[in-house]
C-alpha cells in the first residue's frame, strides 16, 4: 500500500455562494479587481518582476528561451492567443498557439530552446492534459503550467508552474479566470523582456500598469448600467459579429464566445481588416457589430472598417477609450472606457464584453450559471 500526503486546499467559504449576486457568472465578473490582485501579490518590486516566483531552475533557464509554443482549449487559448501578441512584441521571442485538441494529434516540430506552455483554469481539461504529456516526449526545453488550481494534474505534471489566484470559478462561463491568465500571461511576457534585457522603460510601464489593473476594472464596471441597456439590441437578434485588431482580435473571439455560450446567439470573431474579404455581405440592420476599441496604434484602421459596417446599415456597438474622438451617427452606439496603457488594455476591454453577455443571457431568459449541452470541466475528450 502506498500512503499519498494529504494536500489540504482552503478557500472562503463565501467563494462557493452567490452573496448578493444573482448568478456566480455576475459575482464572479465583479471579483476581477480583487482576483487579479491576488495573482499579482508577491510578483512584482518598483519597477521590475520578481522571476524567483518561478522557481530556481526555471529563473536560472528563462535567458535559454528562444521559442514559445502554447496549447490551451476555448477560453484558455483565447489568453494564450492574445500573450501570442505581448511575447512577439515586448520579449521578441516568436511564439505560436494552438487549441490542445489538435496539437495533440499532429507532428509537431519543435525548435531549440522551446517553452511549451499549458494553459488552463481547471488545470484537468483531458485535451490540455494529453497535450502537455505529449509534448513532454518532444524535446521541449521545459513545460509550465499557468492553472487556477494549485493540485491540479496539469500543474503536478508541468515542469514548472505559474498560478493564477481568481479562487474558485462555479459559472461554466469563464470570467475572472480569463483576466488572471491574461496577468500571468503579461507577467510572464515582463519576466521574458527582463531577461532578455530589453527596454527597462516597457518593463517598468508593465509593472506600473499591472499595478494599476484592479482599480481600472473597477470603474469599468461601473459601466454595468449602461450595458444592460444596450444588450436589449440583441433582444430579436439572431446573430453577430465582433471585431477586434492586433490583441483585441482574440478579445472580440473571447466575446463571441461567451455571448454564444451564455446566450446561444451565433456570433463570429472577425479581425477588423478581414470584413471586406467576405463578411461585410452578412451586414444589414439586423446584425449587431461589437467593437473593441481602444486607443491604440491600429484605431485609425478600425475607424474606416466601422464606417465600412455604419455605410451598410449595421447597428454598430462600440467599446472605445474617452480620449478618442470617433463619428457618431444612426445606428452608432460608443460606450467610452477610461484611457489604458495599451499592453493592458486587453484585460479591460474583456470586462465590458463578459457583462454584455451576461445581460444578454438575462434578456433572452436563458440559464447564465449552466449552460445547455457544456460541463465547467472536460475531463472526457
Ligand atoms: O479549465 P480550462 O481552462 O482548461 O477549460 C477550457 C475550456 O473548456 C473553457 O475555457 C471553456 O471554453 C469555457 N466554458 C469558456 O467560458
Amino acid at each position: 500500500m502506498v500512503d499519498y500526503p494529504v494536500l489540504r486546499y482552503e478557500h472562503a467559504a463565501h467563494s462557493q455562494e452567490k452573496g448578493e449576486y444573482r448568478h456566480f457568472m455576475l459575482k464572479e465578473i465583479h471579483e476581477q479587481p480583487a482576483a487579479i490582485a491576488n495573482t499579482l501579490e508577491g510578483t512584482q518590486g518598483e519597477d521590475h518582476v520578481l522571476t524567483a516566483i518561478l522557481g530556481l531552475e526555471a529563473e536560472t533557464r528563462l535567458k535559454d528561451l528562444q521559442n514559445i509554443h502554447i496549447v490551451a482549449c476555448g477560453t484558455s487559448c483565447h489568453a494564450g492567443l492574445v500573450a501570442r501578441y505581448w511575447i512577439e512584441d515586448q520579449a521578441g521571442l516568436p511564439c505560436q498557439v494552438e487549441v490542445a485538441s489538435e496539437y495533440r494529434y499532429r507532428q509537431v516540430a519543435v525548435p531549440a530552446n522551446t517553452l511549451l506552455i499549458a494553459i488552463s483554469q481547471s488545470g484537468e481539461t483531458a485535451d490540455t492534459l494529453a497535450a502537455l504529456r505529449y509534448a513532454k516526449q518532444q524535446g521541449y526545453l521545459a513545460s509550465l503550467a499557468i492553472c487556477n488550481v494549485a493540485g491540479s494534474s496539469l500543474v503536478r505534471e508541468a515542469d514548472w508552474r505559474l498560478l493564477t489566484k481568481a479562487g474558485p470559478e462555479i459559472g461554466v462561463a469563464s470570467t475572472k479566470a480569463f483576466t488572471t491568465q491574461l496577468v500571468a500571461l503579461l507577467w510572464l511576457t515582463t519576466a521574458l523582456a527582463q531577461v532578455k534585457d530589453r527596454a527597462p522603460e516597457m518593463i517598468s510601464a508593465n509593472v506600473r500598469a499591472l499595478k494599476g489593473l484592479p482599480r481600472l476594472v473597477e470603474k469599468v464596471l461601473h459601466l454595468d448600467q449602461h450595458i444592460e441597456e444596450l444588450a436589449t439590441t440583441f433582444a430579436n437578434k439572431h446573430h453577430a459579429l465582433f471585431l477586434g485588431r492586433g490583441p483585441h482580435y482574440p478579445i472580440a473571439m473571447e466575446g463571441v464566445l461567451k455571448l454564444k455560450e451564455i446566450s446561444y446567439i451565433h456570433a463570429e470573431a472577425y479581425a477588423a481588416g478581414e470584413l471586406k474579404h467576405g463578411p461585410l455581405a452578412l451586414v444589414d440592420e439586423n446584425m449587431p457589430v461589437v467593437s473593441v476599441a481602444p486607443s491604440d496604434s491600429l484605431l485609425e484602421k478600425l475607424k474606416s472598417n466601422l464606417q465600412e459596417v455604419g455605410a451598410r446599415g449595421g447597428q454598430l456597438i462600440t467599446f472605445a477609450c474617452e480620449r478618442v474622438d470617433m463619428d457618431e451617427g444612426e445606428g452608432i452606439t460608443y460606450l467610452k472606457l477610461p484611457w489604458v496603457y495599451e499592453a493592458v488594455s486587453p484585460i479591460v476591454y474583456t470586462v465590458p464584453l463578459q457583462l454584455l453577455s451576461y445581460h444578454v443571457a438575462l434578456v433572452k431568459g436563458t440559464d447564465v450559471d449552466k449552460p445547455r449541452n457544456l460541463a465547467k470541466s472536460v475531463t472526457v475528450e
